[in-house]
C-alpha cells in the first residue's frame, strides 16, 4: 500500500509543472487554485500581493503569489486572466523576455463597462484582444480559450450538463494549441475542444460575450455553456 502512494507521488511529481497566472481576481483565482489542487506549483501575478493573501493560504503550499514579471518569469505556461480592458498594461508589466516561447493562455474579454449594461468590446469584427496580444508578443504562443465559460464551469465542466457541451480553442502554433487542449482535457476536466483555426477565429468567441451577457441576464445565472450539434 505504502509502494503504490509512494509511486503515484513520485508520477505525481514528474508531472508537476510551473504555472504563472497574471491576475488576482475570480478567474485568477479559480485556474490558480485548481492547478495547485492537481499537484503543480502556481504563482499569481498582480501589482497588490496583500489582496491574494486569504488566497495563498487555502491554496496550498504550491500557491504562490508575486509581481506580473515574477509570475511570468516563473511559469513554464502563462494564463492571462486579467481584466481585457485593460490585459496590454499587466502584460507590458510581465515583460516581454518571459513570454517569449511559451504558451500564453488568453482567457480575457476586451469588455467596456464604462457606458454601464450591456458592456461593449473595445475590438471587435476586424480585431480581436487575443490578436491584439499576439502582435504585441510575436514571440508568445497565444491561445485563446475558456473566455466564453464563467471562472467556475473553467475548471469544473462537469457543473453543467455533466461536461456535455464545447469549448473552443483559438491560435496560430499547431504544437502550443495541442499542448492546451491536453491541459484542458487532464487538469481541467474538459471532454470536448474545438479548433476554430488561428488567433483571428478569436474574434467569433470573444464576439460570443455580448450573447453570453444575455443569457447570464435572461437565464438568471452564468452556469451554461454552448454545445456545438450537426
Ligand atoms: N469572471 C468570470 O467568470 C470570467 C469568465 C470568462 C472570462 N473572464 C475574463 O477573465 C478576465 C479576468 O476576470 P476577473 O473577473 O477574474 O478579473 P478582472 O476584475 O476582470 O481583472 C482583474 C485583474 O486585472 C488587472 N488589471 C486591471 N487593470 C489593470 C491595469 N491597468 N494594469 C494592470 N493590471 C490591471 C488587475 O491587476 P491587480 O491584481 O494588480 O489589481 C487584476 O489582476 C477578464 O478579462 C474577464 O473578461 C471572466
Amino acid at each position: 500500500m505504502l509502494a503504490i502512494v509512494l509511486q503515484q507521488r513520485e508520477e505525481m511529481q514528474e508531472d508537476m509543472m510551473n504555472f504563472g497566472v497574471l491576475g488576482s481576481g475570480v478567474v485568477a483565482q479559480t485556474i490558480g487554485g485548481k492547478l495547485v489542487e492537481r499537484g503543480h506549483s502556481v504563482m499569481l501575478g498582480t501589482r497588490d500581493a496583500g489582496k491574494l493573501a486569504d488566497w495563498k493560504a487555502k491554496a496550498g503550499a504550491e500557491a504562490k503569489v508575486g509581481s506580473f514579471a515574477d509570475a511570468a518569469a516563473s511559469g513554464e505556461i502563462i494564463f492571462n486572466c486579467t481584466n481585457g480592458q485593460g490585459s496590454l498594461p499587466p502584460l507590458k508589466a510581465a515583460e516581454e523576455q518571459n513570454l517569449n516561447g511559451k504558451i500564453l493562455v488568453d482567457v480575457a474579454n476586451p469588455l467596456d463597462f464604462s457606458k454601464g449594461m450591456p458592456p461593449s468590446l473595445t475590438v471587435c469584427n476586424t480585431g480581436s484582444l487575443a490578436e491584439q496580444i499576439q502582435r504585441t508578443y510575436p514571440k508568445a504562443k497565444v491561445v485563446k480559450t475558456l473566455n466564453m465559460v464563467t471562472a467556475a464551469l473553467m475548471v469544473n465542466p462537469g457543473l453543467a450538463n455533466n461536461g456535455d457541451h464545447d469549448l473552443f480553442i483559438s491560435g496560430n502554433d499547431a504544437d502550443a494549441k495541442a499542448k492546451t487542449v491536453e491541459l484542458l482535457k487532464k487538469e481541467l476536466g474538459w471532454q470536448r475542444v474545438i479548433d476554430l483555426g488561428d488567433i483571428t477565429t478569436a474574434r467569433g468567441t470573444e464576439m460570443l460575450l455580448p450573447l453570453c451577457v444575455h443569457l447570464i441576464v435572461a437565464q438568471g445565472s452564468p452556469m451554461f455553456n454552448f454545445k456545438v450539434v450537426k
